[in-house]
């Protein structure tokens, strides 16, 4: 019997997300291309937010509020503990702080995924917090996505520089048009690309600075609901100090006075990221703006169906084709997996949302071959 050909994906967008559906796509033996504006050699565009990740694994829902994310994110874990010895990912101690208001968030899930996760005692805390300390595990974002690229590329993957106006240009314009999939990783960018168009996409602005530190406690603090900050060491002896959470905020300059809070703040709450303790002997390497790429309802990823038509995009209202255009010019139609609006989370949910990813397509593929 004939081997049926490999299936064809293409991954549109090049972020944390996108590169991580492509490499785990390419491992299941699919043919992959990538697609992107924005790609992991452009360190320093601000428009995409893999760059500017911390990026640690710090889980902000509860198992209530995201059984999903839950479930992402023990999968990341558990494949980013494997790239420690390589020196790509690195364990460090993580004490996270909270309000009072907040202690539905300990006991958290994750307590029996991250090694030795134990809650603060009352000394370890400011009057008004209470924390818990457990090892996490940071990555330096751009190079990691470099590492993501690299392993593509040495898989056969192919990484194309395009802006993409549409998912149908997509299937009709990309990877010689016989694409069997798409793959939509495109982050903020699902706001505005025809086909997509979803109006519950929206920023969250982080303001963070890159310092030069051989700090290698990771800090995380939200007890004071005016001022949250983080200190988060990454491999290379860099530490990101964040940092801002700007709802719909599109800013991409960088505020001094901001800057000045998160490091006056970080400097509070671990002495160790200045020579001397003081704000001047903290070494600067650089002031970082990052839109995070949300979502009002949470992450999407899901498949979809979608009517491609040769002439023109289909035309959408809200999430669904609309009546008039449907099946008039229609030609054929193209499978769609959705997998943007992640947020703050992005680096420690990649793995997850990637296997899930795969999964909706096998699921299709199995679907069309009964057909
Ligand atoms: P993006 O990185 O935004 O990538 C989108 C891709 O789609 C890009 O390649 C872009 O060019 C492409 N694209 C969009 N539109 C088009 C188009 N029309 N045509 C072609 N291509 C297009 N996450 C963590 O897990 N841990 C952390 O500690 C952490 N810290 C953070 C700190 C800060 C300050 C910020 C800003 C973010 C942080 N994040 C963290 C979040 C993380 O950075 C994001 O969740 C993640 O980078 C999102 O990845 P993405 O691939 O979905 O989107
Ligand atoms: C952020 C990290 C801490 O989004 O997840 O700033």
């Amino acid at each position: 019997m004939p081997t049926r050909e490999p299936q064809r994906v293409v991954v549109l967008g090049a972020g944390v997300i996108g590169l991580t559906c492509a490499l785990s796509l390419v491992e299941q033996g699919y043919t992959v291309h990538v697609v992107a504006r924005d790609l992991p050699e452009d360190t320093d565009s601000t428009a995409f937010a893999s760059p500017w990740a911390g990026a640690n694994v710090c889980p902000f829902k509860s198992l209530e509020e995201g059984p999903r994310e839950a479930r992402w994110e023990t999968v990341t874990f558990k494949k980013l503990s494997t790239m420690i010895p390589s020196g790509l990912a690195m364990t460090l101690k993580g004490t996270r702080r909270f309000a009072h208001e907040e202690s539905q968030l300990l006991g958290h899930w994750y307590k029996d995924v991250v090694p030795n996760y134990r809650h603060l005692n009352r000394e370890e805390c400011p009057p008004n917090a209470i924390g818990v300390e457990f090892d996490t595990i940071s990555v330096n974002a751009p190079k990691y996505c470099h590492y993501l690229a690299h392993e593509l590329r040495s898989k056969g993957v192919t990484i194309e520089r395009r802006y993409v106006k549409s998912i149908e240009e997509v299937f009709r314009e990309t990877f010689g048009a016989r694409n069997d999939f798409v793959v939509n990783a495109t982050g903020l960018g699902a706001k505005s690309i025809a086909g997509v168009e979803d109006q519950e996409v929206r920023p969250i602005r982080g303001q963070t600075v890159l310092i030069k530190s051989d700090c290698v406690r990771c800090t995380m603090d939200s007890s004071d609901p005016t001022s949250s900050a983080y200190i988060i060491p990454r491999p290379g002896g860099e530490v990101i100090c964040g940092g801002s959470y700007g709802v719909d905020d599109w800013d991409l300059s960088v505020s001094p006075d901001h800057a000045k809070r998160i490091l006056s703040h970080c400097l509070r709450l671990d002495p160790s990221i200045s020579r001397d303790g003081t704000l001047e002997g903290i070494e600067i390497l650089r002031h970082n703006v990052g839109l995070r790429p949300s979502r009002s309802s949470g992450p999407r990823v899901e498949k979809e169906i979608i009517e491609l038509n040769h002439e023109k995009s289909p035309i959408r209202i809200g999430s669904r084709l609309d009546d008039a255009t449907k099946g008039k010019s229609a030609k054929t139609r193209g499978v769609v997996v959705h997998a943007y609006g992640v947020g703050p989370a992005g680096y420690q949910q990649s793995w997850g949302i990637a296997q899930d990813v795969v999964k909706l397509i096998q699921e299709g593929e199995a679907r069309e071959s009964k057909l």
